[in-house]
């Protein structure tokens, strides 16, 4: 038996003993993404997990994706098998408190010694411009949506944002997601300048030289990419998005515009069908960092909780309500 099945066994028993679910990001590792019970983008995810019936949610994914699902499943155990498995956009942005500069990101190697460059947090940019409604996107910490408005995802972004009653919107803390948001609605959007190291990095180039190296291929991007790249793409949306434009599309290449590890199911899942990476070094280190190991402690040591303090957590469920009552 390989090493790598004695872990898998272990799993197995371990979650139906601790009555256990485990799921997963669509950028996790291959390994991870076959022992889940279900993989999905950032917010289908905890949607899912507060449906199913158990004790205890093993999380895949990043912090915030794990205090998603602690929002939306108070009275279960959440569990985030990596402690360290942060997402650097969500911590660009915080509600008040000393202001967090950053001098490196980890696999972000073109800007050494990019600075973060805000000198304000939430609750400034919110005095500053008095009743204007904030929009945030899940991809922050839970303080973060508790201060908002109403949340939206890459995939709904438009929708939300056209659902405000109010011509000017805050959007934050992505602010690729709120150009897109500005193209697209007919809203004055002010943003915050956060981004994402992995998708931010594409440029227009790639998506053309990628274009020249596969002509019959679709483009695909995913919203945290700049609008250079969004412009030249044939379909914008959020991870899930592009498993169901794939599967539903009669092309048969597809360029993919989003961390590597969303290839690992498009492939899967569509075998006839042909996948490139829009550019290879498109990879989330804080995704990889769980490992099946890491799963197998989660489940032996019950480690690490992640659980919102009911103040802020009723508060950010409202965010997140508002959000899913836009049709
Ligand atoms: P999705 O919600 O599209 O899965 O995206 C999550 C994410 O972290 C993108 O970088
Ligand atoms: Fe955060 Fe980007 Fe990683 Fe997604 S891919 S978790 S937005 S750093």
């Amino acid at each position: 038996m390989s090493e790598n099945q004695q872990i898998v066994d272990e799993i197995l028993k371990l979650k139906e003993q601790r009555k256990a679910i485990i799921i997963a990001h669509n950028y996790q590792r291959e390994e991870v993404q076959e022992i889940a019970d279900f993989t999905g983008d950032s917010l289908e995810l905890s949607r899912e997990a507060a449906k199913v019936d158990c004790d205890v949610i093993v999380f895949c994914g990043v912090n915030f994706m794990a205090e998603s699902a602690s929002i939306l499943s108070p009275d279960k155990v959440v569990l985030l098998p990596e402690l360290d498995a942060n997402c650097p956009m969500a911590d660009m942005i915080r509600v008040s408190g000393e202001r967090k500069v950053w001098k490196t990101f980890p696999g972000y190697e073109e800007q050494p010694t990019f600075v973060f460059p805000h000198d304000f947090t939430l609750l400034d940019m919110k005095e500053k411009y008095p009743g204007v409604p904030v929009v945030t996107y899940v991809n922050t910490t839970a303080d973060v949506k508790a201060e908002s408005d109403i949340c939206c995802t890459s995939a709904n972004v438009v929708k939300v944002v056209e659902s405000v009653d109010s011509d000017t919107v805050i959007c934050v803390p992505d602010r690729n997601l709120s150009a897109w948001a500005q193209k697209n609605t007919g809203k004055k959007i002010i943003t915050w300048d956060g981004f994402c190291h992995v998708h931010d990095r594409v440029r227009a180039e790639d998506v053309e030289r990628a274009r020249a190296e596969h002509p019959d291929a679709l483009v695909m991007a995913h919203p945290e990419c700049r609008l250079e790249v969004l412009e030249r793409a044939d379909h914008v949306t959020s991870t899930s998005g592009m498993l169901r434009f794939a599967r539903q599309s009669d092309a048969k290449e597809f360029i993919v515009g989003t961390e590597v590890g969303l290839l690992y199911r498009l492939r899967k899942e569509n075998p006839d069908k042909v996948f490139y990476p829009l550019r290879k070094d498109m990879i989330c280190p804080n995704m990889k960092k769980t490992r099946l190991e890491s799963v197998l402690r989660a489940l032996k040591e019950m480690t690490h909780e992640v659980k919102v303090p009911e103040e802020i957590r009723v508060r950010a469920v409202k965010a997140l309500d508002r959000m899913l009552e836009v049709r």
